[in-house]
């Protein structure tokens, strides 16, 4: 193996959150088929649907983990000696990524086609979303009601909420996406004017969407703007978590949505297996595995989201093309710069 770490799972799956530190692999021995996987899910904990996968099919599946902007760079970097069958990464702002790099193959496929709707999936078939994260306003169920909490991501920009608002810092990927669709859809000044009224609100800058969360709850703030599965992960510890979604843009757009998705590389050498697990990944059993696993939404009609995320009920997501959220990257890092979100 190309780095240190690795294991024999089902021996030590408690290992698993060092996934994003090397090589993890499902199923025995050396020999036999076998599809390589660079995953930049590995630090939301070993994903069951890779292991369910390995004893139905009888193919091995090795995964490296790591952070997905290091693991398209490096897809890259191994060019056509590159061990890479698959690409699976979270944010399409990643996944537009690696198509503009050439990276992912087009792959036609009527089971693919049918599972994942054409706004969650590359017109050419280059990637495929295999599960689904709301980025929406979340309130603390201590101080904001329904009824006051923010009901649009234009909302936060409101006066009421200075010194009351929490974000996630600017580099981080998820906001960069948001924002980019932002763009995408009302333009740029429009979007410029959003983000001007959020920062005149003089947000709380934090490190990452979980501790956005905790400052909800620690009463550091009241609103914010954070995946939802990272809520959901927390509910699922404690179901008195007190912090609740609230569903942005309802009457209009609806809420912004990205996905986690999977791609086939130019390079793979286990093509026929490889697209075997996409398949997979998209049949009712692997949507739920991923679904629980890490408090995601199903891309699958039909396919219940985690008992403990079904109280938020049911919201209008966003339908228009993810893709965007690629496409608009750029503009969207340097908005956030020039409006001095740190
Ligand atoms: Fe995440």
């Amino acid at each position: 193996m190309t780095r240190g770490t690795r294991m024999i799972v089902g021996a030590v799956v408690a290992l698993a959150v060092v996934a994003g530190l090397g090589w993890l692999i499902f199923g025995r021995g050396e020999s036999g088929p076998v599809v390589n996987v660079y995953s930049a899910r590995s630090h939301y904990g070993t994903e069951a649907v890779f292991k369910r996968f390995t004893e139905e099919t009888g193919i091995r599946v090795e995964i490296l983990g790591g952070e997905p902007g290091a693991l398209v760079d490096r897809i890259a970097a191994e060019g056509e000696r590159t061990k890479a069958d698959l690409l699976i990464t979270t944010d399409a702002g990643f996944l537009w990524k690696a198509t503009e790099e050439g990276l992912l193959a087009p792959v036609t496929n009527a089971a693919l086609e049918t599972a994942v709707p054409e706004n969650l999936r590359d017109a050419q078939g280059r990637w495929y979303a295999i599960a689904l994260r709301a980025r929406t306003v979340m309130r603390s169920t201590e101080r904001v009601t329904e009824a006051q909490a923010p009901a649009t991501y234009a909302a936060l920009g409101d006066a009421r909420w200075k010194g009351r608002l929490c974000l996630r810092t600017s580099n981080n990927v998820y906001n960069q996406s948001l924002v980019a669709t932002l763009i995408a859809d009302r333009g740029e000044a429009a979007a410029q004017r959003i983000l001007e009224s959020w920062m005149a609100n003089d947000p709380i800058i934090l490190g990452s969407d979980t501790e956005v969360l905790e400052a909800i709850a620690a009463g550091r703030c009241d609103v914010g703007l954070t995946n939802t599965y990272y809520l959901g992960n927390k509910l699922r510890e404690d179901a008195a978590f007190p912090v609740a979604p609230v569903w942005a843009d309802q009457d209009a757009g609806g809420t912004h949505v990205n996905v986690s998705g999977v791609g086939l590389t130019t390079a793979a050498t286990h093509r026929e297996d490889a697209i075997r697990l996409m398949e997979y990944l998209l049949t009712p059993e692997a949507q739920r595995l991923i679904a629980e696993g890490n408090s995601e939404y199903p891309v699958l009609e039909g396919v219940p989201s985690a008992e403990w995320i079904r109280g938020w009920g049911d919201f209008t997501a966003d339908t228009r093309p993810i893709v965007r959220a690629g496409e608009f990257q750029a503009q969207a890092v340097q908005l956030m710069n020039e409006v001095g979100w740190k």
